[in-house]
């Protein structure tokens, strides 16, 4: 069945058209007309004019990467159900949802509201894009002693919120302890959860890696038992896995910097901005000599992710939890990268 218009008149008594896609779907309603003639001229001035309509988005203010925004909604999409449990992993389901990802954040931009805090004027991030981005990798090994300073830590927060996101500085010992209790809790959980480690063991396996995707054995970062023994246990990607290089076994720095990305809701033009804010937050930090390594586990179990709302006490959604520092030893190998083709729709 080809798309159609259909014609309504409202309890009102006023006339409206709809403009329906194949499949059913309303693409687009009008706004409501006094009269049938005045509402049926609103459809012929349609489908004159939508052909050749150009596209004025108001709901990006110079926004400099379409390409960039894409890719990273792809990575964060996929890297979440890397380690996303039960509802999303099967790979038909990842198709799905990653479409959506992208469309749905396309459609209903125009109608979010702006966040709570005033994002700042968007700063073009000239020192963090650039010869600094291919040294930019996720790092499981030890960081010095340095902390992030405050200076830094504003000035990523500005990023964030720049995207819509914001940053979360887990600083406070009370809070410190809390989330560590977290991610403590959900490691061990996942790590004796058998459909956890297989999907662990499918997304580093050789085979996988080889199709341009996964985590590589060099890039797993400290031992089990180094990682599990850090204030905020780090996530152990050779649980599923039989076969490893050997690992580095210093201990990790006693008390990383942790923070957590999280936006004012969790639907996917949310999860659209969580990953564009990450991605402008782990380059600044690349640019500063810093790197990152994820500690999302509580974050993929529903009942922990909300303990964590409670603890920081957060009126959105936590999307990620990052430790950062300034890797001690060299960065591991560069994880393997999809072609751009395979990601964009
Ligand atoms: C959105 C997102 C979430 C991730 N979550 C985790 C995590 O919870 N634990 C972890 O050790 N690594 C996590 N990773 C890192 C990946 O597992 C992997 O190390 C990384 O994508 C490798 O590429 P990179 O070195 O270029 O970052 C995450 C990555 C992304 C992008």
């Amino acid at each position: 069945m080809p798309a159609k218009f259909t014609l309504s008149k409202e309890k009102s008594g006023k006339f409206r058209f709809s403009l329906l896609a194949p499949n059913g779907q309303v693409i687009a309603t009008s706004q409501d007309y006094a009269t049938k003639a005045s509402a049926l001229n609103g459809v012929a001035s349609m489908r004159k004019n939508a052909a050749g309509a150009a596209l004025d988005d108001q709901t990006v203010a110079a926004q400099p990467a379409k390409t960039a925004a894409k890719t990273t909604v792809r990575r964060t999409s996929t890297a979440r159900k890397t380690t996303t449990r039960r509802a999303k992993t099967t790979a038909a389901k990842k198709t799905g949802a990653k479409k959506s990802v992208t469309k749905r954040a396309t459609r209903k931009a125009p109608a979010r509201k702006a966040p709570a805090r005033k994002a700042p004027a968007r700063k073009a991030p000239a020192k963090t894009v650039g010869a600094k981005t291919t040294a930019r990798r996720t790092v499981r090994t030890p960081f010095t002693t340095d902390t992030v300073p405050v200076g830094l830590q504003v000035a990523w927060r500005d990023l964030a919120e720049a995207e819509g996101a914001d940053l979360r500085w887990v600083a406070a010992p009370g809070e410190r302890v809390g989330v560590s209790a977290l991610v403590t809790a959900a490691e061990r959980l996942q790590q004796r959860d058998p459909a956890y480690l297989a999907e662990l063991d499918r997304w580093t396996a050789a085979g996988h890696l080889d199709e341009g995707a996964g985590v590589p054995p060099e890039a797993f970062g400290v031992t089990a038992a180094v990682g599990h023994a850090a204030e905020f246990p780090l996530r152990d990607f050779a649980g599923g896995t039989r076969t490893i290089p050997p690992r580095p076994v210093g201990p990790l720095e006693q008390h990383p910097v942790v923070t957590v990305l999280h936006t004012p809701a969790d639907r996917p033009d949310d999860w659209l901005r969580a990953g564009q804010a990450l991605m402008r937050l782990l380059l600044a930090a690349a640019a500063e000599g810093y790197a990152a390594s994820y500690l999302n586990q509580p974050l993929e179990l529903p009942g922990l992710r909300q303990q964590l709302r409670d603890e920081l006490r957060l009126s959105g959604w936590p999307q990620l939890i990052l430790r950062l520092g300034r890797p001690v030893g060299p960065l591991p190998p560069p994880a393997p990268r999809r072609p751009v083709d395979d990601l964009l729709i």
